[in-house]
């Protein structure tokens, strides 16, 4: 724990009860929570107002891929607020127009025109309506274990159980399984996967489906990484139909799998793909729906019905800009893929030495670990949609030993900032480490 002064005016404790007494916690009864008060962060770190430290091991949520404070982005932020803080949708600024020019340069293939949004489940939102607007058709096809997000379309979108307190809700979405069922069962190949969604399409009507939506790696459901062939798959099953391919890279992309964009891995080139989180690395809210100039062209003559108030905000678009200078001029995605290769050497360890470690999945520095109490029968942990006293005693561990990451179910997360060294991987991993001392407790 480091004490140095910090610029709050508030305690710790003042900070958690007055939130707690005027604001409300997202996906959580109120009772519940128990927040952690946050005064200042740099780099891999954030501070408490008393001066504890942690280890941000999660990027915040999976977005401040940067790290934090960096002065290169704050400066522009502050530049771009000094001089144009906004203007409306309907004009055009130099912020807009370099973003739009420099996103067509980085997203795979000829994706070239961009919309953008306050965040990744407004980018879903309307990459659905330029979807259903484009083919004419209404359905949408989405996988179970999937997030994209909590507004009205986006959450049914969603496969996972954050969707059921909203149902019923936009008609159309027809979820299909993933190649992954859950630690037990394992995965299913490519071709079986493939052939499920095909019988599928075929049962829904290939004349009625719009796209399907999928993230390239899926994240809070497990850091799933799909199997060779799968995307590539998925890329022919929709050009056969004529289904628009929508690629969900709001956490996946800008770097966290050691590429751009985690589609990339498969060379495989969406008809749409939205983005969010990396995009600003979270210093300013922005997200972006980014199309083929194919669909763009779509709205040549026809009105694309969709707009926000901050659509192609000057501040956030400034900042993503910044934030893109600065994956490249500290070639982030590089060390993304090299310190990906020593996490997951870390992870590979992890699982040689705790018997109650199942699984560890990672791609570049998007990592999962998943807990089971029987390595043989693979039971995990904590239930589907659940939790454990073994997982809650973990969590406890990691933020009293000052590391932070998401724990889920029978799951946590290893997802740092791209900036992170091999020492501060080292240094999260050794309290790791010692914390599955108390996992491998309930192993039979
Ligand atoms: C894959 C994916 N899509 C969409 C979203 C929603 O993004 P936002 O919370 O910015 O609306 C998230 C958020 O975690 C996500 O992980």
């Amino acid at each position: 724990m480091t004490t140095e002064t910090l610029h709050t005016t508030m305690s710790g404790e003042e900070m958690v009860a007055l939130s707690k007494k005027h604001t409300l916690f997202e996906w959580s009864a109120q009772s519940k929570v128990d927040p952690i008060p946050v005064a200042r962060a740099k780099g891999i770190y954030f501070w408490t107002p008393e001066g504890k430290r942690f280890i941000d091991f999660n990027s915040q949520l999976m977005c401040v891929n940067i790290g934090h404070g960096d002065e290169r982005v704050l400066r522009a932020i502050r530049e771009q607020s000094e001089t144009l803080a906004y203007a409306n949708p309907f004009m055009a600024t130099e912020a807009r127009a370099r973003l739009g020019a420099k996103l067509a340069a980085i997203t795979p293939g000829d994706i070239d025109v961009f919309f953008f949004t306050n965040g990744g489940a407004e980018a879903n939102e309307n990459a659905i309506k330029l979807a259903r607007l484009s083919t004419g058709r209404h359905k949408i096809l989405a996988r179970y274990r999937s997030y994209h997000g909590g507004t009205a379309g986006s959450m049914m979108l969603t496969g996972d159980p954050r969707r059921w307190a909203s149902e019923p809700g936009m008609p159309g979405v027809v979820h299909v399984l993933d190649p992954y069922h859950g630690i037990a069962r394992g995965w299913d190949t490519a071709e079986q996967s493939l052939a499920m969604i095909e019988e599928v399409i075929q049962l829904e009507g290939p004349n009625n489906i719009a796209a399907f939506i999928l993230e390239s790696v899926t994240g809070t459901n497990g850091v799933l990484v799909p199997p060779d062939g799968y995307m590539q798959g998925v890329r022919a099953l929709c050009d056969k139909y004529g289904i628009l391919m929508i690629c969900d890279e709001v956490m996946a992309g800008f770097g966290r799998t050691g590429e751009w964009f985690a589609i990339n891995h498969w060379n495989v080139v969406p008809d749409i793909i939205t983005m969010a989180k990396g995009l600003t690395a979270a210093y300013v809210q922005l997200g972006a729906v980014g199309m083929r100039r194919a669909v763009a062209d779509q709205f040549k003559d026809k009105v694309f019905y969709g707009g926000l108030t901050y659509n192609s905000h000057p501040l956030a678009c400034a900042a993503a800009l910044a934030v893109i200078s600065v994956y490249e001029e500290d070639q982030l995605i590089d060390n993304a893929r090299r310190m990906g290769a020593v996490m997951r050497q870390l992870l590979d360890d992890l699982a040689r030495k705790h018997p109650s470690v199942g699984a560890a999945r990672s791609i570049g520095l998007f990592g999962l670990v998943e807990l089971v109490r029987d390595r043989a029968k693979k039971v995990p942990l904590a239930p589907f949609n659940g939790t454990s006293d073994e997982m809650a005693a973990l969590g406890k561990f990691f933020r009293q030993e000052g590391l932070y990451t998401f724990v889920r179910w029978n799951t946590f997360f290893t997802n740092p900032p791209l900036c992170i060294t091999e020492a501060e991987l080292r240094e999260a991993f050794a309290i790791i480490d010692r914390g599955l001392e108390i996992t491998d407790r309930a192993v039979a």
